[in-house]
């Protein structure tokens, strides 16, 4: 008995589409690699629903004719290749025409272009994979294309859709990466009434990475440029010892496309071998530009994995640009360097106290350029001046060293001291953040892009109950639907990441303490997350800084956790120890 059909052709359009098209990301992708295809320069997203509901990407990019109006919409209509052998050197992101038709399959879809000029522009609406409409329409010179209804006639996929937060974070990332392959790409994204992600226009990839990701990241990164037989390195990675505790910082791209790749990954992974910490990883923003004929880029539905041709070399490449660029940012500077030397061959750091910044960002092969960027890093509250001449009193105070990268150790007439760094960086903190909180005058930062994250129930009710105080702290945190929240708004003395997982151990400490704790709670919470580490090296003059600082607060003695902070060893002590008495 005969058992095989063929399927109706509407039907097998849904299964080929649904290849193309699995959740809002993709037809995100689809639009955008459309629009930079296009030659734009500015491309701007725009969601409801996490994309679910509606997804517009505009583009000011060469937009079409008419007739391609009309024809983009055939499912292997592209006018980026035209045989096969173009197969072999594909120079643009699209290539097998197929985006467009599979949206159109599974959504509702208006279509606005135009050529610029006199020549009237074109709107073309479908649903389903029926035209609609199609008529002239004013329109500037690019393209729009609106899709709404995802999947309202493929219910099997809706189902399985995320909750709105869960829709959006693949897209911020996936236009992150956009923004780091395209610094000079003007790109924005609006959820609903929110601006998620605006970059405006940058020189170059660091300012960019800047952009996203904050000085910090910046300063803990080493630039990679590497080429060998035709095929290129560059970008940036992470300068030993510095890492990321996780591994969602690992961006590659191929001729500009993002991809996941397992042959970078690896090969990253062991030119780090030996060079980071335990249990850290390598950050890095890696541009491989390969000759077309050298990589197959038709190897994945949505493009997002590639295959080399000569991999094995490509794995080479990777282990001597990181080789090469370490040798360049002058060797691996052990972490206990002594810190007497540091301060010497620094002339040109600011004295001023910088929480939270690295303790090792000498020698760094570049620099964030002064003046460059706003200066929303550097604490208001800490300029150079305010903290005055050294008091009568710190004079006879002196400090001598640093000893296990830890404690400070300093004397006075009445002994011998040693500081815990942490503890007393805490303290002074403590008593800055105090002030400002009594002035009601938090510099409060914007999140560049959200920082999303998921709440406990038990964190929600916190949340929930401590939101004015929060607020008065400068931190906005917005539900995005389900136990998903995107953190807005956070003081400025964060760095991006910090701001988040001090907002977290915020909840959970203020959720327990009674009302009029609360806010001490939450002063000491923000002071122990921007306080300088144990194991961190310092400069003389950091050291000296925090010493004079410390004794300029009301309660040099004890943490605002209650942990001591400076222990003695008396003059009398000393020689009775010495049986000098
Ligand atoms: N934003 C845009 N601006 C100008 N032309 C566009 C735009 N989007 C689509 N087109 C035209 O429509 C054609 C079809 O687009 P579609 O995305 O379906 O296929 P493709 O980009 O050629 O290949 P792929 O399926 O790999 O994306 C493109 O080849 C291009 O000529
Ligand atoms: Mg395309």
């Amino acid at each position: 008995m005969d058992k095989i059909a063929k399927l109706p052709p509407e039907v097998a359009q849904k299964i080929a589409a649904g290849e193309v098209i699995e959740r809002p990301v993709s037809v995100v992708k689809e639009l955008v690699e459309n629009a930079l295809d296009a030659g734009a320069g500015e491309i701007v997203v725009e969601l409801l629903g996490g994309g679910k509901n509606r997804i517009l990407v505009r583009d000011d990019g060469h937009g079409m004719s008419r007739r391609d109006a009309e024809l983009c919409f055939e499912r292997h209509a592209t006018s980026k290749i035209a045989a096969e052998e173009d197969l072999l050197a594909i120079a643009t992101l699209g290539f097998r025409g197929e985006a467009l038709a599979s949206i159109a399959a599974v959504s509702r879809l208006t279509l606005k272009t135009s050529e610029g000029g006199t020549a009237a522009g074109t709107l073309i609406e479908r649903e389903g994979d029926r035209l609609t409409a199609e008529k002239d329409v004013a329109f500037p010179r690019g393209t729009a294309v609106e899709v709404r209804d995802l999947f309202y006639n493929l219910p099997a996929r809706l189902k399985f859709l995320r909750g709105d937060s869960g829709e959006l974070s693949p897209i911020v990332k996936y236009l992150s990466n956009v923004a780091l392959a395209y610094p000079r790409l003007r790109l924005t994204l609006r959820h609903g009434p929110r601006t998620v992600l605006d970059g405006p226009p940058v020189d170059g990839l660091r300012e960019r990475i800047f952009q996203l990701h904050g000085r910090a990241a910046v300063e803990a990164l080493m630039e990679i440029d590497h080429a060998e037989a035709g095929t290129r390195l560059q970008g940036f990675a992470s300068r030993p010892p510095a890492g990321r505790p996780d591994r969602s910082h690992q961006f590659f791209f191929v001729n500009q496309r993002p991809v996941r790749d397992k042959i970078l990954a690896s090969a990253l992974l062991q030119a780090y071998r030996g060079l980071l910490e335990k249990d850290r990883w390598p950050e890095a923003f890696l541009f491989l530009t390969v000759p077309p004929d050298e990589v197959d880029v038709n190897v994945h539905p949505a493009k997002s994995e590639v295959r080399f041709l000569r991999s094995s070399s490509i794995f080479q490449l990777v282990l001597h640009a990181v080789d090469r660029a370490r040798a360049r940012a002058g060797g691996i500077k052990p972490v206990a360097a002594a810190p007497a030397d540091r301060s010497e061959n620094r002339g040109d750091e600011p004295v001023e106290y910088i929480p939270g910044a690295p303790g090792s960002a000498d020698g760094l092969p570049f620099r964030v350029e002064e003046g460059k960027f706003t200066d929303s890093e550097r604490l208001p509250f800490l300029r150079d001046g305010e903290t005055g001449p050294a008091l009568a009193e710190a004079s006879e105070r002196r400090v001598l060293g640093q000893y296990a990268d830890s404690y400070i150790v300093a004397v006075d007439p009445d002994g011998l001291m040693v500081v815990d760094q942490h503890n007393a960086h805490e303290r002074v903190l403590f008593e800055r953040f105090a002030e400002i909180d009594r002035r009601r005058s938090w510099p409060v930062k914007l999140s560049l892009i959200p920082l999303l994250f998921e709440l406990s129930p038990s964190q929600t009710v916190s949340l929930e109950a401590n939101q004015g105080l929060l607020q008065e702290s400068g931190f906005r945190a917005d539900p995005m639907g389900g136990r998903s929240y995107a953190l807005l708004e956070y003081p400025d003395i964060f760095q991006p990441e910090q701001a988040l997982m001090a907002f977290l151990a915020l909840l959970d400490e203020i959720r327990d303490s009674k009302a009029g704790e609360r806010k001490s709670k939450l002063l000491a919470t923000m002071a122990c997350k921007t306080a300088i580490k144990a194991g961190q090296p310092l400069s003389r003059e950091k050291m000296e800084f925090l010493v004079r600082e410390l004794f300029r607060t009301p309660n040099p003695a004890v943490c605002p956790h209650g942990r001591p902070i400076v222990v003695r060893l008396s003059r009398l002590e000393i020689e009775k120890g010495l049986r000098r008495r």
